[in-house]
Order: C-alpha cells, then sequence, then structure tokens
C-alpha cells in the first residue's frame, strides 16, 4: 500500500507537471512571443515552485542582469535555421540593386538565419506594426553615407511588409532624399544623402571641391523638427586615391592642411554636435548615432564567406580607431542625450553578410566576369538585405519600446550604454 501511494503521489505531480508544460505550450502559441520560449526552457528543467516564479519573471518584455543594466550591443549571434527574415527582396520595391543579394544571383542565404542575442536580456522582436503606432504622426530621418541607405532601405522594407502596398507612399528625388510614408498612420522615414554631415562645395571657377567643416550641409533645413533622428559618418573621411572626395578642406574661410584629417573631423563633428545642440527639443526628438558599420577587407575578406566570424579576435579593424573615439567622446559631451547605437562589434562579426559580387542585376555573364577578379569587384563594405541592418533597426525599435516601459519601470536601465 505504501508504495502505490508514493506511486500514487509520484503520478499526480507528473499530471500536474505535464498541465503546467502544456499550459505554457498553449500561452507561447497564443502570445507568439519569443521570449516565452526560454520560459518553456526553464519549465523543464527547474522544480515547480521556482518555475512558475521564473516564468512569471519571463513575462516581462525586457529581463536585466542583478544592475539593473543591459548593453544589447553585447552578446552573440545565434544560428535559427527556421527563422525566415520578415520581409523578402522581392516584396520590396525600395532595395536598390547595390544589396538585393539574393535577387542578383547570390546562392547561398544562410546569412539570413543568424540572429543576435544579448548577453544580459531578451532584445524585443521587431513589430512593425507596433512601430508605426509608437511613430504615429511622427517623422524620422536618417541622414548620412551609403550605409546609412542600407539602414533605410532596411527599416522601409521592414515598415512596408506589415501594411498593404496601396497604404505606403514613396518619393526617391535623385539618389540624396528619399521619403517613404505609411499613410495610414502619419508615419513618413526619410532619408537624406550626405556622407559628411558637412559642406562639399564645387567650386566652378576653381574647378575645385571644397570640405568647409564648420559648415553643416544645405539639408539640415529639413531635418528640423524631426522625431527621431539617425546620423551617421566616418567612412568616407578615410577615402582615398580616386575616391576621396574632396580637393581641400575648408575652415573659418581658410583653407586647412589636408593632412590633419584627425583634427578635421573632430571640428567636422563639433559642426554637427553644436547644431543639435542648438536646434533639437529632446523632450520630442530622439536622436540617434550609428557607429561604424565594419568593411572585411584584407585578411578578413569577405568573398566566399557564408559564415560569421565566431571569435571577436579573428576581426582586425581597418576604419581607423582615433576617428571612432572622436565620435564617441563628441557625442558623450554634448548637452542633447544621444541615443549611441554601437553597432560595430555585433557587424564586425558578420563576414558572412555582405554583398560580394552580387551588386547588379542578376545577369549570369557579368556575374561571371566579376568573380575572375572578386579581388576589384566584391563590395565588402554594405549589407545584404534582408540582413544585418535589419539588426540594427531592431535595436532601434528596441530602444523606442525600453523607452516607453521606462516610464513605469526604473528608470536606472541603461541599455544603450552610458552616454
Ligand atoms: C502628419 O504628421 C505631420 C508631422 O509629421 C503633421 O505635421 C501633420 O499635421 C500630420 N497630419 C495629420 C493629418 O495628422
Ligand atoms: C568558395 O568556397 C568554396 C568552399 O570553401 C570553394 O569550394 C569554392 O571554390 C570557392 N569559390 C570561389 C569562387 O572561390
Ligand atoms: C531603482 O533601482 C535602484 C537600484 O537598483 C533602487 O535603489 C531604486 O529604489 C529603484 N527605484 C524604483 C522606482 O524601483
Ligand atoms: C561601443 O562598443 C565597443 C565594443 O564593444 C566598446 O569598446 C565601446 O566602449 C562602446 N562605446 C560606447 C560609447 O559604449
Amino acid at each position: 500500500m505504501e508504495t502505490l501511494s508514493i506511486f500514487d503521489r509520484k503520478w499526480k505531480f507528473c499530471i500536474f507537471i505535464s498541465l503546467v508544460i502544456f499550459f505554457n505550450i498553449f500561452i507561447l502559441r497564443l502570445a507568439n512571443l519569443r521570449y516565452l520560449h526560454n520560459a518553456l526552457l526553464t519549465l523543464t528543467l527547474t522544480s515547480n515552485n521556482l518555475l512558475m516564479s521564473k516564468n512569471f519573471e519571463l513575462l516581462k518584455p525586457l529581463t536585466y542582469n542583478e544592475k539593473g543594466k543591459c548593453n544589447v550591443f553585447e552578446g552573440q549571434w545565434v544560428y535559427k535555421p527556421r527563422e525566415n527574415p520578415l520581409y523578402r527582396a522581392s516584396k520590396c520595391p525600395f532595395l536598390s540593386d547595390q544589396v538585393s543579394c539574393r535577387k542578383n544571383g547570390r546562392p547561398d542565404f544562410e546569412y539570413e538565419k543568424w540572429s543576435w542575442e544579448a548577453n544580459d536580456c531578451q532584445i524585443p522582436s521587431f513589430d512593425a506594426i507596433d512601430m508605426l503606432e509608437r511613430l504615429r504622426g511622427k517623422r524620422v530621418i536618417l541622414v548620412g553615407d551609403s550605409l546609412n541607405r542600407n539602414q533605410w532601405e532596411s527599416l522601409v522594407c521592414l515598415l512596408y511588409s506589415a501594411i498593404p502596398s496601396s497604404r505606403a507612399h514613396v518619393d526617391f528625388r535623385e539618389g540624396s532624399y528619399k521619403v517613404f510614408k505609411a499613410k495610414d498612420y502619419n508615419v513618413s522615414v526619410e532619408f537624406y544623402w550626405s556622407p559628411f554631415l558637412v559642406q562639399l562645395h564645387s567650386n566652378e571657377d576653381t574647378a575645385t571641391r571644397v570640405l568647409r567643416i564648420d559648415k553643416l550641409v544645405g539639408s539640415f533645413r529639413h531635418w528640423q523638427g524631426a522625431d527621431v533622428m539617425v546620423f551617421n559618418t566616418g567612412h568616407w573621411w578615410v577615402h582615398c586615391g580616386k575616391f576621396k572626395a574632396w580637393d581641400v578642406l575648408q575652415y573659418k574661410g581658410k583653407l586647412m592642411d589636408d593632412t590633419k584629417i584627425e583634427s578635421a573631423f573632430e571640428i567636422a563633428m563639433k559642426t554637427w554636435a553644436s547644431w543639435v545642440d542648438k536646434n533639437v527639443d529632446s523632450t520630442r526628438t530622439t536622436v540617434f548615432f550609428r557607429s561604424i558599420s565594419p568593411e572585411h577587407k584584407g585578411d578578413n575578406w569577405c568573398f566566399n564567406k557564408t559564415k560569421p566570424l565566431m571569435e571577436e579576435t579573428s576581426y582586425v579593424p581597418i576604419f581607423p580607431k582615433p576617428l571612432a573615439e572622436t565620435v564617441e567622446r563628441i557625442v558623450a559631451g554634448m548637452k542633447t542625450q544621444i541615443q549611441y547605437l554601437n553597432i560595430t562589434k555585433l557587424s564586425q562579426y558578420r563576414i558572412d553578410a555582405h554583398p560580394t559580387v552580387y551588386t547588379t542585376k542578376k545577369d549570369k555573364q557579368l556575374i561571371e566576369k566579376k568573380l575572375k577578379t572578386p579581388e576589384i569587384t566584391a563590395d565588402c563594405s554594405h549589407w545584404c538585405l534582408p540582413g544585418l541592418p535589419d539588426t540594427w533597426n531592431r535595436l532601434l525599435y528596441a530602444s523606442m519600446v525600453l523607452k516607453g516601459s521606462e516610464k513605469s519601470a526604473n528608470s536606472s536601465h541603461e541599455v544603450f550604454g552610458d552616454l
């Protein structure tokens, strides 16, 4: 009898556990929220009571380490073979040829299957409708070089894929200005091409290109009043040879020594920073600065790579460290609080995510020709879409979700580092 009753108790316990597991699977299905997945795993591993409380904890969209901090830029790439990108390149009319890898014939797609996971918290999944709701009646601007255009194209595809195409409106004016509108939400997402953030002026008389480091680029008139601003610069400052875009630097009306690129860059960054500090009302506008997007050249050449780098140390940075430090120093010293999208490190791993030779419309002969000299033709600086910039935008979205939840939760949460 004694054994039977023990058996009976065990049996009841087992039924109870099964019910709890079943209940959790049910919730998981119902809510379709990824962060509940971990709750389920915890469930199967821990004892009952513990499990219930843990599970409850995990129902919160974001969890934090003991210090109440989470740096979403520290983490690792996790292979998710069954996860599909949030949009299909063939369904998004805003993708330029430069980044439409699949459309251009790139044969492998594994690079689309990696998900960024932070060490200390669960980053929310991108939710386009929720983002549009949060942005209702607002303007988002992205200002910078072709890497910011890469990010704009990603963001626009992410949002566009969630609404009926007839409810979207797009205005392309040359390559330098593009705007996407989600009509039902009165949201606009604008891109202003401006690789230096300061003025590049062509002097027709002398046929020289003058980079005026103390004059902000003319499009700033359109930035005013935007609710979210995302800036970047850096890449064009280090272009050399035929890619260098200016002949002379000008500061306070005088020509400046071209060799002091670091101080010129610093002055240009300050020109931008003082405009932001004078013109941005930080109670209504959130300003982001996106860190340098790494290139994969030399020892870390991107050509024919189908897997991310797994070791942080296997990447040798190409972009000059002093320039990156200048950005961080200036941004940290501003009156306006800047959200620093520190995506450099997480992007360094993604040696597999560049367009390489698949940068032009599908054309077998052209691709074959490019494949003969990949060392010249491979693009190892932009990123395939769908792809890595979708993660940058997921982090942009995460910052909005967090900002919203901060009001009710503990405001000491610092997701975007100490800036
Ligand atoms: C749409 O948003 C803009 C700001 O982005 C605002 O000026 C305008 O009044 C809004 N229109 C409507 C109909 O809400
Ligand atoms: C790409 O890599 C694969 C396997 O590493 C190799 O077999 C193939 O020849 C490479 N292709 C080119 C064009 O280098
Ligand atoms: C926020 O966290 C800090 C430190 O963990 C704590 O001292 C403070 O009381 C908390 N505030 C609220 C409102 O929970
Ligand atoms: C950005 O990330 C890098 C690499 O993780 C780190 O060294 C740097 O301190 C971060 N910058 C800021 C301002 O948080």
